[in-house]
């Protein structure tokens, strides 16, 4: 699945290449940069934003990119709730309607998979802004920018997956993306219940990703140059007894600072609990409100991208 084509969807990371990339990367740099060359550039074209699960970041930086483009927005919160699903509207039938409005449509679904549905009916670009614990890839687009950004490289980087990897489609969506670089390892570092899924195991292997599964965080934080934090996501649990059990098990603080290396930077796809404490926030290496920032950046070069 290519992003070459004005029609093209955005649904996985593994339909990126690394020349789409670096070329994204490098819009998002230029628009950085200098903003005013972009604005105007999608006049007269409009974004549809159907959210069916809560948001911040994606949603805004979304309306926020499009506007800042010249765009217009227009959309649903809550969707499950104040669109048609309430009646009993699949989501098929909803988009089918949609992409007869808007000439872009931006979907967060509760169920993975959810994107790719939307897709197989859309006649407009559908970009997956989150499907249940499966991929965001656009959260990936920017960890990605980030890590270029703070470190000045991505081939050769050394990453700590930390947390919920079993239910972090942030954290699925990023490993894909590095898994077309030089030179990556990857630790996960995770209690069993919300161990990584097998099937991103096989695809680093694949793709001769050396990779390391462990639960002992404070071990890992002197071996790495990424520290990617990620929140235990209790509405994706059943059973509340597990949930209890993992939430509390990883905490950034102070001591976790004098244990990473001087130009490791910490990441979070945010929102976050209590995985970092707030006196971190201050140490220059927690980049994380810094990687929020470049998702306006990186989503104007992916409507760019998608819509010019
Ligand atoms: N990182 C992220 O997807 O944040 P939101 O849930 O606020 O969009």
């Amino acid at each position: 699945m290519a992003i070459i084509s004005k029609l093209g969807h955005v649904i996985e990371s593994q339909q990126f290449s690394r020349a789409v990339l670096e070329e994204l990367i490098a819009r998002a740099d230029e628009i950085k940069r200098e903003p005013h060359r972009f604005m105007g550039r999608l006049a007269g074209q409009v974004m549809a934003a159907l959210f069916y699960e809560p948001s911040t970041r994606t949603r805004l930086s979304f309306e926020a990119a499009m506007l800042r483009l010249g765009g217009q927005t227009m959309g649903t919160d809550n969707a499950r709730e104040f669109s048609s699903a309430a009646k009993g509207e699949t989501l098929e039938d909803t988009v089918r309607i949609v992409s007869g409005y808007a000439d872009v449509i931006v979907l967060r679904h509760n169920e993975e998979g959810a994107a790719k549905r939307a897709a197989a009916v859309s006649t407009v670009p559908v970009i997956n802004a989150g499907d249940g614990p499966g991929q965001h890839p656009t959260q990936a687009l920017l960890d990605l920018y980030t890590i270029r950004a703070e470190l000045s490289k991505i081939d050769g980087v050394r990453v700590a997956m930390v947390g919920d990897l079993a239910n972090g489609r942030t954290v699925r969506s990023l490993t894909y993306l590095l898994s077309k670089f030089e030179d990556v390892k990857v630790w996960f570092v995770a209690p069993p219940e919300v161990a990584m899924r097998d099937d991103l195991k096989a695809h680093l292997d694949e793709h001769q990703v050396p990779w390391v599964e462990t639960q002992d965080l404070d071990a890992v934080l002197p071996e790495v140059d990424v520290v990617y934090m990620t929140r235990i996501q209790k509405e994706r649990f059943t059973d509340p007894e597990t949930y209890n059990r993992v939430k509390s098990v990883y905490r950034i603080d102070k001591g976790s600072l004098e244990r990473m290396r001087k130009y490791a930077i910490l990441m979070h796809p945010l929102p976050r609990v209590d995985e970092i404490a707030p006196e971190v926030d201050e140490d220059p290496r927690a980049a994380y409100f810094r990687q929020a920032r470049n998702g306006l950046h990186i989503r104007m070069a992916l409507l760019d991208r998608l819509l010019t």
